[in-house]
């Protein structure tokens, strides 16, 4: 075959060259710096992870021996993280153990190769080569500059170099191997480059069949576009008897769930952006990824559920490390990560399946609008007191950046902050109460863990009240015929009455069959009291609604209804019209609350819960429904104020604006 030369082609000019020369230098430059701040994720994890080996470790090793360290050998100034970040990072680690074990426990095979692919500076194979019994064989993968680091730190430190047995200097490295042992190998590779991954899975002899594969991609494949970590996946299918453990982001929600929305723009802002969520936002679509890329066994679920198996002991322990206060900040976190098996083998790593949704009537719209208002900074608070009063509506204390000790009173759509006389101590998590024409402000919390018994009336006239029995925090409060009504947030009983039918008023406690609730939700209209959600003392949401009413100094509760889509952490529950109540916002521990289930109508008649689904406009920006208030005035008109989450390490919202709920009852 002769190739003829294109007569009419014409020689490209010097100054079209140039600009093509250009263009792959501009091109270099752009994937250079993508690559090196996707390494640069590696730093936050690193530090966050020897944060909880500091601090969990001694707690959970069960020895009274200083338990070994291995992240102080790769993390020179350690750092100690917030409680939230503590404990989605222990989570996220235990759940990639716990998986890893149970694959260990089943293999018959002779060796088992774990290959953790965009490693970072994990000192995973460390830690196992020292404390399992197994045949184990690590292998590192990571950016060839990372490795580099990672194995200048790994020779830097004795007890390191000991447990990979490294005597000597390692050859010149070979397709990526870097540093190669009898038990160890840190390989720099690219991972887009296919085919060099591809020849070093053939020159570390992964294909033979006395060995089980696991590979793992913590965090790492996420950052890679899916026609590049796809191959990958589908690579380390063909070995035999190969198992995948993928962590990664989800958006269970969709990418407008405030909380996703913050995740997205946190990595896009670091020119790290998540390449894989947005084609795989859903536990269905990974699995559906995963099978189709020759993986025949696929199981996975969100990482919360891991959480949730864990013994009531481990429970007890981890609370015991940090006081911790912090539950939708740490639910929607790890609601916001999947944690997936996959296999050619029949080897089964997670028990359960259970569809954790519940089946509801229908679905109505709900129409909500977001109201701006003058001095917007003024509501941006999280977990302040809030109650309607005299026509407007009065927000009390509450964390901004710090915590407050201030009311600010909104008239229509302007919001004026009122400091009192005789300074209030700055709290959150307190109650308001409109109680015979006062404003009664109970209990609440300075620092996790320190509730306090502070009672005060704010309204015209500043007076202090006698101090609760015991301190209360992220309780609930009513007023009722009999008196003003706390509920839950405590350690004793879970009432505690108010009684001023004669004066001075007292507070009574009230032994009552409900059990105390942390952050349930609560209202009482025309002799009728109702409580839902809210945290047990074993940890679990409660999924019963119970209704109340008040005799004498007397409570008599009756559980009436159960359903997962009320059994909400934080959520507040506001009385309609008739049989009918909304509940607003908070956290479940069964999914991410999205679009279609994040208010919810309940009937106390006819027991039926219909979810009330918000428009996509609204949706677009829809204020973070946790650590808010809600109010409902005497025109039925339901506002939320306040609100807002740190996002994990990804940012904090806060709700500027208010936000109005009308529904057709109303
Ligand atoms: C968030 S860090 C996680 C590190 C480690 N898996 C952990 O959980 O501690 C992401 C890691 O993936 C690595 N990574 C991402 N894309 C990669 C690629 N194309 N090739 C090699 N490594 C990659 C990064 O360099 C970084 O070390």
């Amino acid at each position: 075959m002769t190739i003829q030369a294109n007569e009419g082609a014409q020689v490209p000019s010097e100054k079209s060259l140039n600009r093509q020369r250009r263009k792959i230098e501009k091109d270099k430059r752009k994937k250079l710096y993508s690559d090196i701040m996707i390494q640069g994720t590696n730093d936050y994890s690193i530090v966050s992870k020897r944060s909880v080996e500091m601090l969990y470790k001694p707690v959970l090793s069960g020895s009274e021996d200083k338990p070994t360290e291995y992240f102080k050998h790769v993390v020179k100034k350690p750092q100690r993280r917030s409680p939230a970040i503590n404990r989605g990072y222990w989570l996220r680690m235990h759940s990639i153990k716990e998986s890893l074990r149970s694959i260990m426990n089943q293999s018959t095979s002779e060796t088992v190769i774990i290959i953790n692919l965009g490693a970072g500076y994990d000192v995973l194979p460390f830690e196992l080569l020292e404390n399992e019994k197994t045949n184990i064989f690590c292998i590192d993968v990571d950016y060839p500059d990372l490795i580099s680091k990672k194995i200048s730190l790994i020779r830097g430190s004795s007890e390191l170099r000991h447990i990979i047995n490294e005597k000597s200097e390692s050859p010149i490295p070979k397709h990526g191997i870097m540093l190669k042992t009898d038990n160890y190998a840190a390989v720099g590779c690219d991972m887009n480059d296919l085919p060099l991954f591809e020849q070093l899975m053939t020159e570390l002899n992964l294909g033979r069949d006395d060995v089980c594969s696991v590979f793992i991609a913590e965090v790492s494949l996420a950052y890679m576009k899916p026609n590049c970590a796809n191959p990958i996946i589908q690579e380390t299918s063909k070995f035999p008897n190969s198992h995948f453990l993928l962590l990664e982001q989800l958006l269970p929600a969709g990418e407008r769930h405030p909380f996703s929305r913050t995740m997205l723009y946190h990595f896009s802002r670091l020119d790290s952006p998540l390449q894989c969520v947005q084609t795989y936002p859903t536990i269905e679509k990974q699995c559906e990824r995963i099978t189709s890329l020759g993986f025949n066994n696929v199981e996975a679920r969100d990482l919360f559920h891991f959480w949730k198996d864990l013994s009531a002991d481990i429970k007890g322990k981890i609370a015991s490390v940090e006081a911790f206060d912090e539950w939708e900040e740490f639910v929607m976190y790890a609601q916001h990560y999947i944690v997936l098996h996959a296999t050619n083998s029949n080897v089964q790593v997670y028990q359960d399946t259970e569809d954790e949704k519940e089946g509801t009537e229908s679905t109505e719209f709900v129409e909500t609008k977001l109201i701006t208002i003058e001095g917007p900074e003024l509501i941006q608070r999280k977990f302040a007191a809030c109650q309607s009063f005299e026509g407007d509506i009065v927000l009390h204390g509450g964390l901004d950046i710090t915590r407050s000790n201030t009311t600010v009173v909104i008239k229509g759509n302007c919001a004026t902050e009122i400091t009192h006389n005789d300074p209030l101590s700055k709290l959150m998590c307190q109650s308001l109460t409109n109680h015979n024409g006062k404003l009664h402000l109970s209990g609440g919390r300075s620092a996790p863990g320190k509730p306090t018994t502070e009672c005060w009336s704010i309204g015209k006239l500043q007076e202090k009240l006698p101090d609760l029995l015991e301190p209360r925090s992220r309780h609930c409060a009513v007023s009722t015929e009999n008196g003003l009504l706390l509920f839950g947030g405590c350690n004793g009983d879970a009432f505690s009455l108010l009684s001023d039918v004669n004066l001075p008023a007292t507070w009574k406690n009230i032994s009552s069959s409900m059990p105390n609730l942390e952050a349930a939700a609560m209202c009482y209209h025309d002799g009728l009291g109702l409580i839902a959600g809210g945290m047990l003392k074993s940890g679990t949401i409660n999924g019963t609604v119970y209704s109340f009413y008040v005799q004498g100094d007397t409570v008599i509760s009756k559980p009436i209804f159960q359903h997962k889509l009320l059994a909400r952490y934080g959520s507040k529950v506001v009385h309609l019209k008739g049989p009918e109540y909304i509940f607003i916002g908070g956290v479940s521990f069964h999914q991410l609350f999205n679009q279609e289930n994040w208010l919810v109508k309940f009937n106390i008649d006819t027991k039926t819960v219909i979810p009330l689904k918000i428009s996509d406009d609204d949706w677009k920006n829809f204020p973070m429904l946790v650590g808010f208030n809600a109010t409902i005035d005497e025109t039925s008109k339901i506002t939320c104020i306040g609100g807002g989450a740190v996002c994990f390490a990804f940012g904090s919202v806060s709700n500027p604006q208010l936000l109005t709920i009308v529904h057709s009852s109303t």
